[in-house]
């Protein structure tokens, strides 16, 4: 169907067209770095180091298969472990490349990590209430804000859910990733957008099954306010804006 077109050929391969481009990286200019910069003299938390401890349900199999996406969270914090190890189970960096990429437990095409991880936490233990970013390089926590309401916040944020209405304002902590695209659009120019997509799909992947194996539960959340939750997180929503959520939080009901 016509109106269907433009938004399919989105989705195939351009590789052929994209070999006669001449990206931004082969006419010389510089690589954009691979984490957003920050102030040194913010607020920064460390987090604990990722051990197996944290581990609920070690057997990967059984994560895979018990694996659903969670509405319903029991009022309950996470711990700062837990914590430490979704965020590193999804941008937790675990190699560099010759060329000063990151390597993460994700896979991502080119190595260009386009994303960034803002966490509303709303009750995690030993963590005040606020906005965080993670910072991947340190594996710190950076203190971003105080939101107040922040209930009412990401239930504007997150509009009319479909399955369970207002479900992610009750979860512990809300992931919000956003995407710079120019750290890949740098290499792959137009072809950038497709693989963006195919990308964080891997990230909330992660984030559902490490979740799972922390016997908490995810729920990936495509529906929401682009520009209300830019504006909340102060992104210019060019350069970057956020692409994906996802609520985390212990389950209310058991299997
Ligand atoms: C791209 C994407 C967007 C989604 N958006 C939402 C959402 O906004 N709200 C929601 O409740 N679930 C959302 N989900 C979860 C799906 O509804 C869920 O994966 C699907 O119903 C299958 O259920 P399961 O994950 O339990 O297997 C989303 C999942 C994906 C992959």
């Amino acid at each position: 169907m016509i109106r269907f077109e433009q938004q399919r050929n989105f989705l195939k391969s351009d590789f052929l067209e994209f070999k006669k481009i001449k990206t931004d990286k082969n006419k010389g200019l510089p690589q954009p770095p691979s984490v957003k910069a920050y102030d040194s003299n913010a607020k920064i938390i460390a987090l604990p180091p990722v051990t197996t401890d944290v581990l609920d349900q070690p057997n990967i199999y059984n994560c895979i298969k018990q694996r659903r996406s969670t509405r319903f969270y029991a009022n309950e914090a996470i711990s700062l472990e837990e914590l430490s190890y979704l965020l590193w189970a999804t941008q937790g960096i675990t190699g560099t490349t010759k060329n000063g990429l990151t390597l993460r437990t994700v896979p991502c095409s080119g190595a260009t990590h386009t994303f960034e991880t803002y966490l509303f936490i709303k009750c995690v233990d030993g963590i005040s209430a606020g906005i965080y970013r993670y910072l991947p390089v340190e594996h710190k926590l950076l203190y971003l804000f105080e939101l107040d309401e922040m209930e009412n916040q990401i239930d504007a944020i997150t509009l009319e859910q479909p399955f369970v209405p207002n479900f992610a304002k009750r979860a512990a902590v809300l992931f919000a990733w956003s995407t710079i695209p120019y750290r890949s659009e740098w290499k792959y120019d137009v072809s950038t957008h497709k693989k963006i997509l195919i990308d964080i799909g891997h990230v909330s992947q992660n984030l559902y099954l490490a979740s799972e194996s922390v016997d908490a539960g995810a729920c990936a959340i495509g529906i929401y306010d682009q520009e209300l939750i830019d504006s909340i997180l102060g992104l210019d929503g060019t350069e970057e804006f956020v692409l994906f959520l996802s609520a985390v939080g212990r389950k209310k009901f058991k299997d």
